[in-house]
């Protein structure tokens, strides 16, 4: 696991986005793993410039990671809308090249399936963002996840329900259950980057990245991932026990190793 610290969140977007860049200029029809929440957003802002700027997405996909169930079709806060309206509209990506679990699915195991299907029919997810929730959940997958799971349907832990409730008008509002790809899943991407910013996620952070491997912290599944980096800003960064060992291994890098 690498874990850089950076000055705020730009610099995060700036860097997860130059290793997206760099993934689909070798690789055009690269598939991306695309997350939700706050923390990705300058991603996404810092890609859409760079398309501005001529970088190519018309034979990238994109499947997101988790997608909440009940609530209608075209919802504005279903993360279907919200990978459309702050990231995929403003590129190339083709609509049809753009998937995510169908939450409003009438037979909702048949459509975790048909997703786990789907990803599978695409190959491999080449880069998977990531956020982390404060409980160190990813993707939807709340504490006591099975490491081995793949896309199913999840109850949300009330923390996780709260901490949403600012993209809804009540906590009423939040739905109980969702669709998230499993941890198992996640793991199956060639490189994951994992982004965080914020001291609210500093115990998370601390937990997943120095603490045990563990259900308890979905997130520490990463430590057995061969490719997995981790982007955070001081405050995020601001309980881990090695942070000066982090700085220095990231400022002493050599110029040839890419992230
Ligand atoms: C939601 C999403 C996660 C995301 C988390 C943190 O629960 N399902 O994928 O990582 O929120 O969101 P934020 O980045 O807004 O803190």
């Amino acid at each position: 696991m690498e874990v850089v610290i950076l000055g705020g969140s730009r610099q995060i977007g700036n860097l997860a986005a130059d290793a997206i860049e760099e993934l689909i200029r070798r690789k055009p029809d690269a598939v991306l793993g695309l997350a939700t929440g706050s923390t990705p957003l300058p991603v996404y802002d810092d890609l859409a410039d760079r398309h501005g700027q001529g970088l190519d997405f018309s034979r990238t996909s994109g499947f997101a990671l988790d997608e909440y169930v009940g609530l209608p079709a075209g919802h504005p806060e279903s993360y279907r809308e919200v990978i459309r309206r702050e990231f995929t509209n403003r590129v190339n990506i083709a609509p049809e090249n753009v998937h995510g679990p169908d939450g409003t699915a009438a037979d909702i195991p048949a459509a975790c399936e048909a997703y786990e299907q789907a990803i599978a029919a695409a190959g491999v997810v080449d880069l998977q963002l990531l956020g982390v929730g404060t409980d160190g959940h990813i993707g939807f997958n709340e504490p006591g996840s099975s490491f081995a799971s793949r896309t199913r349907i999840k109850s949300l832990i009330e923390q996780t329900r709260r901490d949403n409730a600012r993209f809804f008008t009540s906590l009423a509002e939040v739905p109980h259950h969702v669709i998230t790809q499993g941890l198992g899943t996640i793991m199956a991407a060639r490189h994951v980057i994992l982004l965080a910013t914020g001291a609210q996620k500093a115990q998370a952070v601390r937990d997943f990245v120095e603490g045990p491997v563990a259900a308890i912290c979905p997130a520490s599944v990463l430590q057995f991932h061969p490719h997995a980096t981790v982007l955070l800003d001081e405050s995020a960064a601001s309980a881990l026990k090695l942070g000066d060992f982090y700085r220095h291994t990231y400022e002493n890098k050599p110029a040839w190793q890419a992230l």
